[in-house]
């Protein structure tokens, strides 16, 4: 089988069959026309690889999308995995692991330190080196329920808009969440266009003081229905208040609002009388919780840390290996190989997914040893909590 990148052009004869019987229903028409004017464009930069059968069939196929991601404030070259695929012929004969571990060495020649993807069973891609981030919740709620917002008068202003005309505007607040918010990852700007060019969305923006603090996209599917929000993107209560007082003012036009919230969000602490339920969905094949891994050392270098020290010794993983010293004294984190014995300093082992639940702030070293992610001894875990103290990431894009 031979691996090979695929032209944009030869994505929709090439690939798209794989994914669309994958992921889609089937068998239906296919318009090439139509795809080639309205998904292609937004596959132009996305890096596709095919494995193919000495006669030219596509067997199978992943696709790496170059995005940026905030990892405890640092914002680090991502690679999106998507559209990961095998012909229903070509299943269980070792195609896409060949194929993943060629588009992640590329996708990390290229500078990528992180990836980022939505499994559709986690325990295939934790083999790979994956650990799960913790999922986002939708939050549903009467309108009427924000009736005591209606009167309050808030230091603060909303906007009101299509998302094609606030597209600059939307761009330019993703940015903000991306510097501010740990977990943020944003798609590169041939991708995220598609919300212009789609714009099927209203954007409600809230401003205090002249600055955005606030964001929520929205679309209405009936008249007594639902107003359907994506994720709720708030810098502080005062921003987050100010969205929620204008959907207040749908009370007679739709019934309930729901929106995405972030997993440590808590709606039900927003307002009194709010009638809230939060739900979140993770079921296999169809609704995931993403997964994330460190794809080099690199990723580590100088995040803020707490004052701990420790030696990390990895197990074998084609992208993470060797032994390291892990040393946060400054405040800032330093990893370098580290091959001296010293017995007063505490070791711990792990594997590619259990360093990675530590850098993402998802696991406590105690969780790694019962998730069979590491041998981490109580002094390890000790200097272990410190360098790296919780911190819920956030997502945000899916793909
Ligand atoms: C899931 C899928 C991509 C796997 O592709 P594949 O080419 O059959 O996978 P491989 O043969 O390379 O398997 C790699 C390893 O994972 C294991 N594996 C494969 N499918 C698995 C599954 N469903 N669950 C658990 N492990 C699985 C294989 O046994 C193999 O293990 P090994 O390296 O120890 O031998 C393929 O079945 C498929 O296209 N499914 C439908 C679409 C889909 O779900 N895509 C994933 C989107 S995230």
């Amino acid at each position: 089988m031979a691996i090979r990148h695929l032209a944009v052009e030869e994505i929709l004869t090439t690939a798209y069959p794989l994914r669309a019987y994958a992921f889609g229903g089937s068998p239906g028409p296919v318009d090439l026309d139509e795809l080639r004017r309205t998904w292609l464009p937004y596959q132009e930069g996305n890096r596709t690889l095919v494995a193919e059968t000495a006669d030219g069939v596509a067997m199978a196929t992943a696709t790496g999308i170059p995005m940026r991601q905030n990892l405890r404030g640092r914002v680090l070259p991502m690679a999106g995995v998507a559209s990961v695929t095998t012909h229903p012929l070509g299943r269980r004969q070792g195609h896409v692991r060949e194929l993943l571990q060629r588009l992640l060495d590329e996708m990390r020649d290229e500078g990528h330190l992180l990836s980022t993807l939505y499994p559709f069973r986690p325990s295939f891609y934790e083999r790979f080196g994956y650990v799960g981030l913790a999922a986002a919740r939708t939050a549903t709620f009467p309108v009427a329920d924000l009736a005591a917002l209606l009167r309050a008068d808030l230091p603060g202003e909303v906007r009101w808009t299509r998302a094609g005309p606030g597209y600059p505007e939307y761009v330019a607040f993703l940015d903000r969440c991306l510097t501010g918010r740990h977990g943020f990852a944003v798609f590169p700007g041939y991708r995220q266009v598609r919300v212009r060019d789609d714009d099927d969305r209203w954007l409600l923006t809230a401003h205090v003081d002249g600055v955005t603090e606030g964001l929520l996209t929205y679309r209405i599917d009936d008249h007594g229905g639902t107003l359907a929000a994506d994720d709720l993107l708030a810098f502080g209560p005062l921003a987050r208040t100010l969205l929620l007082q204008f959907l207040g003012r749908h009370v007679d036009q739709v019934e309930r609002v729901s929106m995405v919230v972030a997993a440590d969000d808590l709606p039900e602490l927003w307002l009194t009388d709010l009638g809230v339920v939060c739900e979140t969905r993770v079921t296999r094949p169809d609704h995931a919780a993403p997964m994330a891994r460190l794809l080099s050392m690199d990723a580590l270098d100088g995040l803020p840390a707490g004052a701990g020290r420790c030696r990390v010794e990895l197990t074998t993983d084609r992208w993470l290996a060797g032994t390291w010293l892990l040393d946060g004294a400054t405040g800032h984190l330093e990893s370098r190989p580290h091959s001296t014995g010293d017995s007063a300093l505490p070791v711990a082992t792990l594997t590619a997914a259990g360093l990675s639940a530590l850098a993402y702030g998802v696991l406590d070293p105690a969780e790694l040893v019962i998730r069979g992610l590491g041998v981490v001894p109580p002094d390890a875990a000790v200097e272990l909590r410190r360098i790296f103290p919780r911190d819920l990431p956030y997502l945000h894009a899916n793909f």
